[in-house]
């Protein structure tokens, strides 16, 4: 492969100054990660160590293999709402190893309202679950939580995608043979009696973990009958009498070893075979990236410029450099493994469409992962384009994408707009992993474009009563629209959301994709089939 030749000058007025920007973005992004990561109120994180317990996140060190890392996904969940009384959502998502093994771990955080669930608790809960089912991973779950936080319960017991979604994905987990296991660290109330009940094995911790399908109180009030939590579904009555769980344990620290012995006796399984190389750091710095990332959307970036920092020795054997340029297609290895890279570099036209539509056939029948880069602001629009049959060509590739059954990953690195969304794998598109740079911006269309078709359309119906907008109406109008579009658009908005799997450093980005395909490879790729694409 030949190496990218990059033009960027680091010592020029309009680098430092974007590396300035970028790195104000970035703190401010690690200071609300910090301050949510500390979110739960102090007296509840006291009470819950004076219990002998650990903290969600000091649980998962402890399981996790000394040394290695813990991909966490969403931690910004539900940032925003509930007065932030909610951070991370009250649940720890995200994979680590164990033995050598990939494993999704979900775990409660039972210092944020008693590791209750609120909606975006039970979406994060359910990603985890479909990243684990579409990479085969076994779930270790780190149960410490009273249930449904009841004052939600319209928002997340009854529809297809809540709280009874868990046990239904656990039986389809396990009926795949990806491993289900549970640690009963605390409660495990009503519903959420089902999650070490639905598990292959369960491990529940002495004088701290029970499980039931009503508590103390509801029993009382239903039959009259007076009993503590420990003998009605402690860990003796679970581990001696119920049989619900399998494993007593000590304390925290013993049951998560007891689940790392599980481990050690898992059905070995043979990763997907990919023709790996040696791996080396990209020639060009990846710091350089804080002067490159696009602050301002409106200026064009090379995306090769972005590709040749995140890439092995920033190598890059480019597919028809010449023609379509508005997208970047290509091969290249990340820490080692290979990859086909579609990276935004403008509108994308149905000559870009037709690029990429054929650049992932090469990648789906030479079995090669797909990276998509996001920096997009749409397909083009205009007459000439529509005669031209953009939406034909912008449909062969979004087919393309939606078929292709080799692993896809996103990373959104500046805009992400329009259907230009869609056909770079956007979230509707089943990447296994997506992420965002702190600069991204996401929405159907730019703020100032919204306005302007809104506004019309509202002159439009206006004309036709004879009536017209006064311009302070309009300029009304069109500031609202911007609010509207600048919060709705931000990284916060999207993320709190779990529209993506979290925000990420983009120095960060290359060994999350590696660890993203090193995930991906414990479920064989199926053969990638097409429907009709539209001639
Ligand atoms: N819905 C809404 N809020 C709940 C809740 C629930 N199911 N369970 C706990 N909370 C809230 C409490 O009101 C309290 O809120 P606050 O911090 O604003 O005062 C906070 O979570 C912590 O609860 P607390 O009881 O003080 O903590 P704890 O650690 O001693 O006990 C539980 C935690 C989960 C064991 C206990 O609260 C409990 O049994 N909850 C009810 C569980 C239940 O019956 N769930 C059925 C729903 S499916």
């Amino acid at each position: 492969m030949f190496r990218i030749k990059s033009s960027i000058d680091t010592q020029s007025k309009e680098f430092r100054e974007n590396k300035k920007t970028f790195l104000k973005t970035l703190k401010n992004y690690r200071k609300i990660l910090e301050e949510v990561h500390h979110g739960a109120s102090k007296s509840s994180v006291e009470r819950h160590k004076k219990r002998g317990k650990l903290l969600a996140r000091e649980r998962i060190d402890l399981l996790l293999d000394p040394n290695t890392p813990f991909l966490e996904l969403s931690p910004l969940a539900a940032y925003g709402e509930y007065k932030n009384q909610f951070p991370s959502a009250g649940i720890v998502t995200g994979v680590g190893v164990i033995h050598g093994r990939e494993a999704m771990l979900i775990a409660n955080d039972a210092t944020v309202k008693g590791g209750t669930y609120v909606k975006e608790t039970i979406k994060k809960h359910l990603r985890a679950q479909q990243v684990a089912m579409e990479n085969h991973l076994p779930c270790v779950y780190l149960v410490d939580s009273g249930g449904i936080f009841l004052p939600e319960q319209a928002n997340v017991f009854a529809d297809r995608e809540n709280f009874g979604r868990f046990f239904y994905n656990q039986a389809r987990l396990s009926s795949l043979g990806i491993p289900q296991i549970s640690i009963v660290m605390g409660s495990c109330t009503a519903g959420g009696a089902y999650v070490p009940a639905m598990s292959d094995e369960t491990i529940i911790v002495k004088d701290q973990g029970t499980i039931f399908i009503g508590g103390p109180p509801l029993v009382k009030a239903a039959t009259g009958e007076v009993v503590s939590p420990e003998e009605l579904g402690g860990a003796f009555v679970h581990t001696s009498v119920s049989g619900v769980a399998d494993h007593l344990a000590e304390n925290d620290a013993h049951a998560l070893q007891i689940c790392r012995n599980i481990f050690e006796t898992l059905a070995f399984k043979e990763k997907h075979p990919l023709a790996l190389s040696s791996g080396e750091d990209p020639y060009y710095d990846p710091e350089e990236l804080y002067g490159i990332a696009p602050v301002d959307l409106r200026k064009p970036v090379d995306a090769r410029e972005i590709i040749a920092r995140i890439v092995d020795g920033s190598y890059f054997q480019e597919f028809k450099a010449n023609y379509a340029p508005t997208l970047v297609t290509g091969f290249a290895n990340i820490m080692g493994y290979p990859v086909g890279i579609l990276a935004n570099n403008g509108v994308l036209f149905s000559e870009s469409s037709l690029k990429g539509a054929h650049f992932i056939e090469l990648c789906t029948s030479r079995g090669i992962p797909l990276v998509f880069l996001q920096n997009i602001t749409g397909f083009i629009v205009g007459k000439q384009y529509e005669h031209g049959g953009i939406a034909k060509d912008g449909a062969k590739f979004v087919h393309a994408v939606a078929n292709a059954n080799v692993p896809k990953f996103t990373v959104i690195f500046g805009g992400s707009f329009g259907a230009g969304n869609y056909a770079m794998a956007g979230r509707a598109y089943d990447p296994r992993l997506l992420f965002m740079w702190p600069n991204a911006r996401i929405s159907v269309m730019g703020g100032e474009q919204a306005s302007g078709v809104l506004i019309q359309v509202k002159e439009e119906q206006l004309a036709a009563k004879g009536e017209k907008m006064k311009a302070s109406e309009r300029k009304k109008l069109k500031e609202e629209i911007l609010k509207n579009y600048r919060e709705e658009g931000s990284i916060y908005y999207s993320t709190s959301r779990i529209w993506d799997d979290g925000i990420i450093d983009p120095l960060d980005t290359r060994k999350i994709l590696a660890m993203g395909i090193a995930m991906s490879l414990n479920k064989p790729f199926p053969d990638t089939k097409y429907g009709i694409f539209r001639m």
